[in-house]
This record gives C-alpha cells, sequence and structure tokens, in this order.
C-alpha cells in the first residue's frame, strides 16, 4: 500500500466546519484505529498523526514523510493520565510545566515508557509529549483511544506546514486523509525542552519562550542554534534530533541579519550585485525594510524581483505566521536566490522565528 512500491494511496480531504466537525472526526478516528495515518491542523503547524504505541502505523509516518530513521517522534496528548501511560519519573518541575503551557506549543521530554515502541521515539529512552491546544487534534485522540504519534505533516526538509495547502502538495497520494482546519495561528513548530537533562535543555525555541519557562522552572539552558555561526553551544550528548537538516527549501536562501536600518543597507549592495550578475531574487521581507529599501528597488527591473512582506519588525509573531507560506511561496518561482529579512524583534517569537531563518539558509550575513 506504500507510495514506495508504486502503489498511490488514496488521500481523502476533508474541510472541517462546525457542521460536520463530529461525523469527519468519527471517521478519521476509525482511521487511525485502524492502523492509517492522518493529517490535521493544530495550533502550531499541521501534524501527521497515527497510532503512537502501534509501530507499524507509526512506520507509515516516517515512509510518509521521508523522515530518517531514528530521527525522534513526539507524542500528542489529550489528558494526564495519557502522559503518566507513555511517561515515567516524570520531575515535579514537568508537571508544573504542564500546569502552566498546556494545552499549548510546549513538547516535553520525558523518560519513555515501555508501552511505547522504539520506532516512535527513534530508539531513545525519552519521549517528548505535548497538549495541544487545537480540538480537532484533542478530539481525534479521545476518538481514537490513543495517544498520537504527530510530526509536522511536510515531506522531510522542506518547510513545516502552516496551512493545508502544503500539505496536500507534499503528502497526497503517501497518507489516508488530511483534515483543513485553515491557518495554523501560530504557524510555527512547539517549543521543545529535555526535562531529563538537569538542568532542562531547550532543543528548539518556539511560542513558549526561554524566559517563559524559566519563571516556572528556573534555570534551563538554550541547546539549539540560536547563536551565530562559530559560537554554538556543544550539547552532543543531547542533540537528538538536531542533527537532522529542517526547513530548507529548494532555492538558496540567504539570511541578512542585524540592526534594522543596517540590514536594509547591506540588502541594497546585495541585491545591486545580484542584479548585476542577472540573478532573479526573492526577497522575505519587514514593512520598514520594504519601505527603507523601496526607493532602490523602485529603480530597478522589477522582473528581477519577487517580494513578500512578513509584517512590522516589532511583531515577530505575524513574521512566524507568514514565514513557511513566504518560503514555499517564493520557491516555487524558480529563482535563483531568496534574500530574508533578520532584522526582526528578538522578544516573544522573535527568538524561533531567526531560529527558522537560520535553519533555512545556507548563507548568513551580519549587516
Ligand atoms: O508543534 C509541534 O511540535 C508540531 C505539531 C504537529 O505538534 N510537531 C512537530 O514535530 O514539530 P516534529 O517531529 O517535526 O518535531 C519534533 C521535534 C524534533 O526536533 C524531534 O527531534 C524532537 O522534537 N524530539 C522528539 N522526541 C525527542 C526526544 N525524545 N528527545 C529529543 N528530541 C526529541
Ligand atoms: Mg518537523
Amino acid at each position: 500500500m506504500q507510495a514506495e512500491n508504486g502503489n498511490k494511496v488514496k488521500t481523502l480531504v476533508f474541510r472541517v466546519s462546525e457542521e460536520n466537525f463530529d461525523s469527519v472526526l468519527e471517521r478519521v478516528s476509525a482511521i487511525i484505529k485502524h492502523g492509517g495515518t492522518v493529517a490535521f491542523p493544530t495550533e502550531t503547524v499541521y501534524g501527521l498523526g497515527a497510532d503512537g504505541l502501534n509501530p507499524e502505523a507509526v512506520l507509515k509516518i516516517f515512509e510518509a514523510k521521508k523522515r530518517p530513521p531514528g530521527n525522534p517522534l513526539s507524542l500528542l496528548v489529550h489528558s494526564r493520565e495519557d502522559v503518566e501511560r507513555v511517561s515515567r519519573n516524570i520531575p515535579q518541575n514537568a508537571f508544573r510545566l504542564m500546569d502552566t503551557f498546556w494545552p499549548g506549543p510546549l513538547t516535553i521530554v520525558l523518560e519513555k515508557n515501555d508501552i511505547v515502541p522504539d520506532i516512535t521515539s527513534g530508539g531513545l529512552k525519552s519521549i517528548g509529549v505535548r497538549m495541544p491546544d487545537h480540538r480537532v487534534p484533542l478530539e481525534l485522540i479521545k476518538k481514537a483511544g490513543t495517544p498520537l504519534a504527530a510530526p509536522s505533516a511536510n515531506l522531510s526538509g522542506k518547510p513545516s506546514p502552516s496551512l493545508a495547502s502544503h500539505v496536500i502538495s507534499d503528502l497526497t497520494g503517501r497518507i489516508d486523509a488530511i483534515l483543513d482546519g485553515g491557518e495554523a495561528s501560530i504557524g510555527l513548530e512547539s517549543t521543545v525542552i529535555d526535562m531529563t537533562a538537569k538542568p532542562p535543555i531547550v532543543l528548539r525555541p518556539g511560542a513558549v519562550s526561554l524566559e517563559d519557562l524559566e519563571s516556572v522552572i528556573g534555570k534551563v539552558r538554550s541547546g539549539y542554534k540560536n547563536s551565530e555561526a562559530g559560537n554554538e553551544p556543544d550539547l552532543s550528548e543531547k542533540k537528538a534530533g538536531q542533527k537532522y537538516g529542517h526547513y530548507i527549501p529548494d532555492t538558496k536562501v540567504v539570511l541578512v541579519e542585524g540592526e534594522g536600518k543596517l540590514v536594509s543597507e547591506k540588502l541594497v549592495k546585495l541585491l545591486e550585485s545580484y542584479r548585476s550578475e542577472g540573478q532573479k531574487v526573492g526577497l522575505l521581507l519587514s514593512d520598514e525594510t520594504s519601505k527603507e529599501t523601496a526607493t532602490f528597488l523602485a529603480l530597478q527591473n522589477l522582473d528581477l524581483y519577487e517580494c513578500l512582506l512578513l509584517g512590522p519588525r516589532e511583531e515577530p509573531e505575524v513574521a512566524a505566521r507568514k514565514l513557511f507560506e513566504g518560503l514555499r511561496k517564493l520557491d516555487r518561482k524558480g529563482l535563483d536566490v531568496i534574500v530574508a529579512d533578520g532584522s526582526f524583534s528578538r522578544f516573544g517569537l522573535g527568538e524561533a522565528l531567526i531560529n527558522r531563518l537560520r535553519e533555512a539558509s545556507s548563507i548568513k550575513i551580519v549587516a
């Protein structure tokens, strides 16, 4: 039945509404119970779910996403009881995090229980768990009666899906069903914190910030690429899941970081050199950078440019919602290079935003 064998899976697509919620959820929970795969919206990004306790079902996720084996999946849960079913020796601080941030964009890595198959945890003795703040997955977990293994519903290496159309383009013919629930309200994946480490390590930044976490459980370490090249923390023993590339469009992405005006000046120089080479350039800009470079762009041959706006520098949450759609859109245009603006505020979602921009880019320039 796998696409690899040449036999395409028939993918059902449902637009979830108030009227059909119960009947659609009934139908797709039956797919999960029978070991199938269903993509659905969450508040962070779309997830691709299967019964997380059924190794054959979980294998289908790896095959559909072309995800490298050994990259651990996390589990979406519906209740505290679910957490205690799949994990053990849960530290008090992990319960405090659940009380404060769940349901919500925080994945908590805990010691795994034997009930969770090795394929789900990528062979690790730990497992990431999250209670999503979205009624579609919550109802699906409840109706299917099992925690869902649920990575982001994109082909491995592509930007995560913030819209059902992203899932449709990546996974049609590879999974059993797709639930369209509109745009993901956050647009970036959850924060991941490893609570088996002392002090706990943040493996991926997201909508729950380091400061938010520290205000509840005290000192945490950051273990992701949040620092400029050559200045990365060495957490070699804890970098599970970090060793695989993510968020990489096919088109080369160049990121220009720094203070607003400096970024704009650097960008103009960069665009001049691309123009002299006749390169077609995609631009992902803050509103301010777009204004500051408008005079320059107006003088150019506009055929060479595709420009998308990500919102104000001081509102990274707006850019977060638009980022993956922007990358996918520009990636389809057959451009030579995408230049991304890294002048957004680092507050709130800003840290996660810059992290995803860095992951997506192969060249980083500091203005
Ligand atoms: O917001 C989200 O977390 C979305 C939605 C669908 O829930 N899911 C998501 O899943 O982004 P995924 O698999 O694309 O990312 C989960 C991250 C990966 O970086 C994975 O390596 C890490 O969490 N992870 C999962 N289990 C882990 C473990 N036991 N130890 C370390 N890292 C783990
Ligand atoms: Mg992912």
